[in-house]
């Protein structure tokens, strides 16, 4: 019996790590819950999963960070409610979800901004990217870094070739006022629909298309419900990585430096997430053409057109704001 008693509280300690307190059996002391409205295996959602990975070495397992993929805690909106009060730890955003409640990100997201991607990034990159990524402050949570989406075009279940053949469609918009007035300038009708819906929205012909960019129309299957893909670019979007202002006081209670180490580990797992996106871009346009999507691209003239009926949005900004979309022009 003493033996057999021996033997157990033997096995009990080598399972504990050898140790009686929390802290030296590498139990996580905090879990922090991350959300993400993508599925696995997209670039988001794994750098997300990098990031868990870097936060648990670099903090010898102290802190875990459990991923939420596919909207399972909520669409954006509702996600970026809960950071907001602390239901949520951490979260990705598309800019256009989180311009309604944070207005400032608009000038970052308006249409026909920037004129490729290294221009975004370096806005981005730059003083103005890092100035946007503390304003979030003001909606009280904490912005972290910044994720590439790559440009969104439209895509629709009947054929469509130019502008013209967009008016008096019905368009998915995210539940975002500047994407809604984007589509509204453009001539066609729009409807709010969290992003995880839109599937089987187009399936039943509620719309008749959406936007988005290459690896979200391909992970989604969207493609297959709407197989007219306008490359127009119409939008960069860059995302988000944000924290609530309550999981950095829990982070910090353990441990000052935990602060540091998470930023660093959102800023490394940023800049994988940008990696893998280059690639997803390739991966997902291949898969679409070979599923037989048509994919038109416009003439520089028939762009023109498309930015020219945006336009007013640039002018529906103050004084203030106009300077700052001046900036990023110029940057
Ligand atoms: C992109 C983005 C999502 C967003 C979606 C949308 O796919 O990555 O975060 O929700 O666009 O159109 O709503």
């Amino acid at each position: 019996m003493k033996r057999a008693a021996c033997l157990a509280l033997c096995a009990l300690l080598l399972l504990c790590g050898c140790g009686w307190g929390a802290e030296e059996q590498n139990v996580p002391l905090l879990i922090l819950r991350y959300a993400d409205n993508q599925p696995l295996d997209y670039p988001t959602t794994k750098a997300a999963e990098y990031f868990a990975q870097l936060v648990e070495e670099r903090t010898q397992g102290k802190i875990c960070v459990r991923l939420y993929c596919n909207g399972e805690l909520g669409d954006e909106v509702r996600v970026f409610e809960q950071i907001q009060f602390g239901g949520i730890d951490l979260a990705r955003f598309s800019l256009g979800t989180m311009s309604d409640t944070c207005p400032q990100f608009e000038v970052l997201a308006l249409p026909f901004l920037y004129d490729d991607a290294e221009h975004m990034w370096r806005v981005l990159d730059g003083s103005i990217g890092e100035r946007f990524l503390t304003s979030t402050r003001q909606a009280g949570v904490i912005g972290l870094s910044w994720f590439d989406a790559g440009s969104r075009s439209f895509y629709t279940r009947e054929p469509i070739y130019s502008l013209d053949d967009l008016k008096g469609l019905t368009i998915r918009v995210q539940e975002s006022a500047l994407m809604t007035r984007m589509v509204e300038l453009l001539g066609a009708r729009y409807v709010q629909i969290p992003y995880n819906d839109v599937y089987s929205a187009l399936q039943t012909a509620k719309i008749d298309g959406a936007e988005n960019n290459w690896p979200s129309y391909a992970a989604t299957g969207h493609y297959q419900a709407a197989r007219y893909y306008l490359l127009d670019g119409h939008s960069r979007l860059p995302e988000m990585q944000v924290m609530s202002t309550e999981a950095l006081d829990k982070i910090a209670a353990i441990d000052e430096d935990y602060v540091t180490i998470i930023r660093q580990c959102a800023r490394e797992c940023a800049a994988y997430e940008r990696e893998l996106w280059l690639q997803a871009e390739e991966d997902a346009e291949e898969l679409v053409r070979d599923y037989g999507c048509v994919v038109t691209t416009l003439t520089g003239e028939q762009l023109e057109e498309f930015r020219q009926a945006v336009e007013p949005m640039y002018e529906e900004y103050s004084e203030e704001q106009r300077a700052l979309i001046q900036e990023i022009r110029d940057s």
